[in-house]
């Protein structure tokens, strides 16, 4: 199984995005994680549709958009007028299972994610339904957070019901993550992990060079 890295552009300079996009794919990335925050599902704002389609124009990398909204459903076409690659909303509000609809009527990869807090029985009836789950090691709303290792044993549980079936989902885990948790998540089972800080914060061909290190063991 490999597995790669995703840097999440919430911890890059946002008076450069488009270069920092650029500069990353240039050391290998094909996967752009955006975060995306309504300041009410979590307590924060950070950046909507209009950037992620100004972006669109500065790379070719596969646009992962990490939905934290209460309404994932209402802004769906926006986000996919705009350029995402993939569309991941979370269990936690009312209209998950509409977006999840959407993204697979519109042949983009469909995620679910789920907080620290919510058991992962909540989204075990989506194996075979969606394409990726993503499992937050942080409470979600900002970067730069201490990993939360209690919540391995939910992927190493949806990596089972997954393997089980003989599917070909997708496990992500956004945040918190770095040279020393990233291993671990790779041992219970992830596909993809995003780091933001790890990536942007310092240099950042030596932080991807380490983490890819880490990553790949
Ligand atoms: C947190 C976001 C994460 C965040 C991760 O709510 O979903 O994607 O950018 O940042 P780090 O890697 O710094 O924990
Ligand atoms: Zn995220």
């Amino acid at each position: 199984m490999s597995t790669k890295l995703s840097p999440s552009i919430l911890s890059a300079d946002f008076a450069r995005l488009g270069e920092e996009v650029r500069r990353v794919e240039a050391l290998g990335i094909d996967e752009i994680h955006i975060d995306v925050m309504d300041g009410h599902f979590v307590p924060n704002i950070t950046i909507g549709a209009p950037v992620i389609r100004s972006l669109r124009k500065e790379s070719r990398a596969f646009f992962d958009s990490h939905l934290m909204i209460e309404r994932p459903a209402r802004y769906f076409e926006d986000f996919l007028k705009a350029g995402s690659d993939g569309i991941t909303c979370h269990v936690e509000v009312k209209e998950a299972d509409e977006c999840i609809a959407l993204s697979k009527k519109e042949g983009i990869r469909a995620g679910i994610s789920l907080n620290p807090e919510t058991a992962v029985e909540k989204v075990m009836p989506y194996v075979g339904k969606v394409d990726m789950f993503l499992v937050m090691s942080v409470h979600p709303g900002f970067g730069g957070q201490k990993f939360m290792p209690e919540v391995l044993p939910k992927v190493e549980a949806l990596r089972r019901a997954i393997d089980e079936e003989g599917l070909d989902t997708l496990i992500q885990i956004d945040g918190g993550m770095n040279t020393e948790s990233a291993p671990l998540a790779v041992k219970a089972g992830v596909n993809i992990v995003v780091a933001g800080s790890a990536v942007f914060k310092g240099d950042v061909e030596e932080n991807i060079s380490r983490m890819m290190k880490a990553i790949m063991g």
